[in-house]
C-alpha cells in the first residue's frame, strides 16, 4: 500500500502541483493550508482538507491523531524575498516557528519523516568562482526569507540528531511552469515568468527589467529555471528514499545546472508565444545576486533524479497555458 502523506501549503503553486502528481502516483494525500496565499480551488477535489495554521498546535494535533500519517512534505511557508525586507519577523514566524510548532507535533506523533521546501536563497550572493553552487557552498542568507529558511534548516539537523527525525531539505533555484491543472497564482506576483508572460498579454503592461549592468552576456541576472514537474519528482525520490530508509544526504540542490538572463527569457517569450513585450530598464534591486545556477550532480546520483522537462520553451508554453 502507498504512503500516507500529508503536504503542507496544498492551495499553492508548488502544493497543489505536488498533490495532484503524489495522487496520480497512487499516494494518499492530506492537505493543510491556512489560505494565506493559497487558493481553496487549487486543492484537488476529494482528499481530506485541513483549513489550519501549522502553527495551531490544536488543530495540528487533531490531524495527526486522526490520521496515520507516514511522511510530511513541508510546503508551507512565506516566501516573498521583499516582503521579508520589510516585515522580517513574520519570516521567522511562519518558517520557524510555526514550522517547528509542525515538527514538534510530528515528533510527539512518532511521524518522523519530512522533506522540507528550501531554497538557493541560503546562499546570498556566492563568489563568481563558487557557479555552479554545491550544497557545501557558503551558506550567507542576505535577507530574512532566506535566513528564516536557513534557520529551519538547522533545527531540522538538531531534530535529528536528538529525535532520530529522517529528512531531506530540498534547495529550490527558480522554479516555473504549470501542470495542466494548476500554475502560479501569487498575489503580488514576483516571478519573472508570469511578469514576462502577463506582458506579452496585456500592451498596457510594462515588464520592469531590474539591472542591465551585472557581469553576464548581456548585463541582466541569471537564474536557473526548473519545471515545477521536474520538482516534484524529485520530491517524490526524495519520499520514496526516506519511506525505505536509504542512505541519502540531508540537502540537496534543485536546478538543471545552467541559467538563462532576464533578455534571454524575455526573447524566448516572444518566440514561443508570438507576441511582443514591453519593457523598460531598472535599477538592480538590492540584493538580487547576478548569476544563481544549480550544482545539482549529487541529487541526480544519489536520488537518481532524471529532470525531463528541461526547455526553457516548455516552461513558458506550460505557464502559459496555465494563465490563459
Ligand atoms: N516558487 C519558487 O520559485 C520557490 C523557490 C524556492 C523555494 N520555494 C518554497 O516552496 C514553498 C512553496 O512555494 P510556492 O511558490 O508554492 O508558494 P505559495 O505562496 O504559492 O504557497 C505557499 C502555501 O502555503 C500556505 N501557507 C503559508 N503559511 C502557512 C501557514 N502558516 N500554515 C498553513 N499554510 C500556510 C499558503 O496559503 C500557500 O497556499 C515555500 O516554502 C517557498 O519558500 C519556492
Amino acid at each position: 500500500m502507498k504512503s500516507k502523506i500529508l503536504v503542507t501549503g496544498a492551495a499553492g503553486y508548488i502544493g497543489s502541483i505536488a498533490s495532484e502528481m503524489l495522487l496520480e502516483e497512487g499516494y494518499e494525500v492530506l492537505a493543510v493550508d491556512d489560505l494565506s496565499t493559497g487558493h481553496m480551488e487549487a486543492i484537488p477535489p476529494n482528499i481530506p482538507f485541513f483549513n489550519t495554521n501549522i502553527g495551531n498546535t490544536a488543530s495540528v494535533e487533531k490531524i495527526f491523531k486522526e490520521n496515520k500519517i507516514d511522511i510530511v512534505l513541508h510546503f508551507a511557508g512565506a516566501a516573498l524575498v521583499e516582503e521579508s525586507m520589510r516585515d522580517p519577523l513574520k519570516y521567522f514566524d511562519i518558517n520557524f516557528c510555526q514550522a517547528q510548532n509542525l515538527l514538534d507535533v510530528m515528533i510527539r506523533f512518532n511521524v518522523k519523516k519530512i522533506v522540507f521546501s528550501s531554497t538557493c536563497a541560503t546562499y546570498g550572493i556566492p563568489k563568481p568562482d563558487d557557479i555552479p553552487i554545491k550544497e557545501e557552498t557558503q551558506t550567507k542568507p542576505i535577507n530574512p526569507y532566506g535566513e528564516s529558511k536557513l534557520a529551519f534548516e538547522k533545527a531540522l539537523a538538531w531534530y535529528k540528531q536528538n529525535h532520530n527525525l529522517d529528512y531531506i531539505a530540498l534547495r529550490y533555484f527558480n522554479v516555473a511552469g504549470a501542470s495542466k491543472k494548476h500554475g502560479e497564482n501569487h498575489n503580488p506576483e514576483t516571478h519573472l515568468i508570469p511578469l514576462v508572460i502577463r506582458a506579452a498579454n496585456n500592451k498596457n503592461y510594462e515588464l520592469s527589467v531590474y539591472g542591465n549592468d551585472y557581469p553576464t552576456k548581456d548585463g541582466t541576472a541569471i537564474r536557473d529555471y526548473i519545471h515545477v514537474a521536474d520538482l516534484i519528482h524529485a520530491h517524490i525520490r526524495a519520499l520514496e528514499i526516506l519511506i525505505t530508509n536509504k542512505k541519502h544526504e540531508i540537502i540537496y540542490n534543485i536546478g538543471y545546472g545552467h541559467g538563462y538572463s532576464v533578455l534571454e527569457i524575455v526573447n524566448s517569450a516572444k518566440e514561443v508565444l508570438k507576441k511582443d513585450i514591453q519593457y523598460k530598464l531598472c535599477k538592480r534591486r538590492p540584493g538580487d545576486p547576478p548569476v544563481l545556477i544549480a550544482d545539482s550532480s549529487k541529487i541526480r546520483k544519489d536520488l537518481n533524479w532524471q529532470p525531463k522537462h528541461d526547455d526553457i520553451r516548455e516552461i513558458i508554453m506550460s505557464a502559459s497555458n496555465f494563465i490563459k
